[in-house]
């Protein structure tokens, strides 16, 4: 309808304050309010209809328009569900302390691995890595495993196919690091290693190991401890001591595997060492001249020490914990403790 004779402004009224007495809710007053006192509402367009209108007839339409709209906008403007707000429910106090953010937290293994990584880049190691699913040849072959030896037996192997494999330790990336790069070599390769294995409080399909390798003219099984002990006083506490005991791996010679003095009874024997006082933590040695020559790296000039730990194992000992499927389960009440 056009609104454009004083008449027409009696309807249009009549309306509004009908509407008006309807509104029963929050929007019902918004779409009022935007119906007729908009910028484009009814009422504001009024003026519209004044170009065509003779100088009197503008005078009283004008007038009776100014009236109309000023009523709605008082009786608007008044209505008792304007000052709820403000009378009754204050419902924004912006004195109050906010609500805290829930925010996250590392999850165990990730906190023990950037400790891990941040020693031993700051000895002077970078980062290296490799891919999860790997070649039989870096897997083994390269590492001095050849098809059919029994150390193969050691690490029960995921096979995706006859020459691929789900790595199971980290050291393949050793030998990626040495097939690109020239001695002198530091690195270490944080990363995730999978084996078939059963799955039980002690073991898992898929963990974490820390790998570290050092190539250099003159390296020698004293750089091997002391950079392993440096480490362990850092990591562990300022005075623990070390212990190196032979072992075997087919891509060191020597081969050892590194105990740290419990650092919960400090060697007096307690649950968690077995009462031995010992915790081992890692496997190491001097890297097989069979390794370096698979790199094409000249065994007569180069020496280097190479060491693996696993993540898990040390993230346990530390926390305390005796499940290590609860590394897996993400329920935050476990997640929450640390
Ligand atoms: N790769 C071995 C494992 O997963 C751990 C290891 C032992 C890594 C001796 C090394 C090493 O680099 O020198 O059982």
């Amino acid at each position: 309808m056009e609104y454009n004779t004083v008449e027409s402004l009696e309807t249009l009224r009549g309306e509004a304050l009908a509407e008006f007495g309807a509104i029963s809710s929050e929007p019902d007053a918004e779409n009022f309010r935007l119906k007729y006192l908009g910028k484009k509402g009814i009422l504001r367009d009024l003026v519209k209809s004044l170009g065509s209108m003779s100088e009197d007839d503008r005078k009283t339409f004008g007038a009776a328009a100014n009236a109309l709209r000023r009523e709605v906008e008082e009786r608007f403007a008044e209505a008792p569900w304007q000052n709820k707000a403000e009378t009754s429910d204050p419902g924004f106090d912006p004195t109050l302390p906010g609500y805290p953010f829930q925010t996250g937290s590392l999850h165990p293994l990730a906190k023990i691995r950037n400790e891990i990584v941040e020693i031993l880049v700051s000895m002077g190691f970078s980062v290296a890595y490799g891919p999860d699913v790997e070649s039989d040849y870096y897997n083994f072959q390269a590492l001095n495993m050849p098809p059919l030896h029994p150390a193969r037996d050691m690490q029960d192997t995921f096979y995706i196919s006859e020459n691929s494999v789900l790595r199971t330790h980290t050291s393949p990336v050793q030998i990626r690091v040495m097939e690109a790069q020239k001695p002198p070599i530091r690195i270490i390769a944080p990363g995730r290693v999978y084996r078939n294995e059963a799955i039980s409080a002690r073991s898992y399909c898929m963990f974490h190991q820390v790998e570290g390798l050092y190539v250099d003219e003159n390296v020698s099984f004293a750089d091997l401890k002391g950079t392993l002990l440096a480490f362990s006083r850092r990591f562990f506490d300022a005075n623990t001591k070390i212990k190196i005991r032979p072992s075997f791996f087919p891509f060191t010679e020597p081969s050892v595997e590194v105990d740290v003095e419990c650092f919960l009874c400090k060697g007096k024997g307690c649950n968690i060492c077995k009462h031995s006082g010992w915790l081992e933590i890692l496997g190491a040695g001097m890297v097989h001249p069979n390794v370096f020559k698979a790199c094409k790296i000249d065994p007569e000039q180069y020496t280097g020490f190479a060491f693996g730990m696993g993540i898990e194992r040390i993230a346990l000992l530390k926390y305390g914990i005796d499940d290590i499927r609860l590394l897996y389960e993400n329920d935050v009440r476990f997640l929450r403790q640390f």
